[in-house]
């Protein structure tokens, strides 16, 4: 659905695009806080609304969230639409014939297992050159390490990077659309389909993982039909450190290397340091910067980090990500998290 180019208050100060963002990005229901985002006395015009805005095939076509999700989403709305009835109003006929539909279709234990559809909806500022308006991600959540990696979900930091993106789009030295990048570690790649989307000139999505690598290229069609890709978005297999020194990434000419939340594991930081710093020198003269955002879950583990950054002769600048840097789309935890600007010397 296209809506009509709003700010970043617009969007979040409009109760339904809010509930409706929500719902696309499968938030747990009992996380939405429905009593805030339905008026007191809800009427026929409101549920009107409700149901063309966040439920209507149009608003959730082609990706709509999982059925088992929707079910339970749907449960907790109808029971904030039932208590704030105003008089003589009756329940959406909309909204009933889907939710009744949905119960009499047979879901198994093995529904929550399967890969589901998230969408990130994104602000249509007048600033942004933006082709689209979400980010549609094959996720499977239940899964917080699986096969031996973490690239089956998008992670806190990716948002908060996406979000970085977005807000100082105006403010980089040099236009995106000028710019090639390559983003390490991408597991599901949202960061490189953000910046695909923001025209970034050339995006490559790496990750050490084969099997994440084909869930990326998943990913990648998902969002950027092949017909309209002109060669602006690929996804290549890298694994960080001196065992793939031949790899082309390294031959390459890159402007911006991206990551989030890669830093979490102290036996990965040497290696991850090593690409980082080969990146950086190879393409000095381009002036090539990194960012990475950083979930600080062990602040032993982020100073090792920041010293090994130190010892290879990198310098860096972090800022932490505040809560105006986690507004667009929910966020499940407060944990922090840090951005850094890292350059060679
Ligand atoms: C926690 S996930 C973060 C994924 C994504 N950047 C995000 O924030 O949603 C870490 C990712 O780094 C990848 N990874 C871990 N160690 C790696 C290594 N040594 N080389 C390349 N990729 C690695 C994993 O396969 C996984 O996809």
């Amino acid at each position: 659905m296209n809506s009509p180019r709003k700010d970043l208050q617009d969007v979040i100060g409009d109760p339904l695009l809010r509930l409706r963002g929500l719902y696309l990005q499968s938030v747990p229901a009992d996380k939405i806080p429905f009593s805030a985002l339905i008026p007191a006395v809800v009427d026929g015009d409101f549920q009107d609304r409700l149901y063309n805005t966040v439920l209507s095939e149009d608003a959730t076509a082609p990706y709509p969230p999982a059925t088992l999700y929707t079910k339970r989403f749907l449960k907790l709305l109808i029971d904030t639409l039932q208590r704030r009835l105003g008089e003589d109003e009756e329940l959406h006929e909309g909204i009933l014939t889907l939710y009744t539909s949905l119960l009499s279709e047979a879901s198994s234990i093995t529904d929550i297992t399967r890969p589901a559809y998230i969408t990130y909806t994104l602000p249509l500022y007048s600033s942004l050159p933006l082709k689209e308006s979400k980010v549609v991600i094959s996720e499977r959540r239940h899964l917080l390490s699986a096969d031996g990696h973490t690239g089956s979900r998008t992670w806190e930091a990716a948002l908060a990077l996406g979000e970085h993106f977005l807000s100082k789009i105006s403010n980089f030295d040099r236009p995106l659309s000028e710019c090639r990048v390559l983003e390490l570690g991408a597991g599901t790649a949202f960061t490189s389909i953000l910046l695909s989307k923001l025209r970034t000139k050339y995006v490559l999505a790496t990750d050490g993982d084969e099997r994440v690598c084909e869930a990326i290229q998943t990913n990648i069609d998902l969002n950027i039909p092949r017909e309209s890709r002109d060669g602006s978005i690929a996804v290549s297999q890298l694994l960080w450190g001196v065992s793939q020194v031949d790899n082309h990434v390294y031959s390459e000419m890159w402007d911006l290397i991206v990551g989030s939340d890669i830093t979490y594991d102290t036996s990965d930081l040497s290696d991850l340091i090593y690409t980082l710093n080969r990146l950086l020198q190879k393409n000095k003269d381009r002036s090539a910067v990194a960012i990475i955002s950083a979930t600080v879950r062990n602040e032993d583990t982020i100073r090792e980090f920041e010293k090994q950054l130190v010892d290879a002769g990198l310098r860096f600048d972090s800022q932490v990500v505040g809560a105006d840097g986690r507004q667009l789309w929910h966020y499940g935890s407060d944990i922090p998290i840090s951005l850094y600007t890292i350059h060679p010397m």
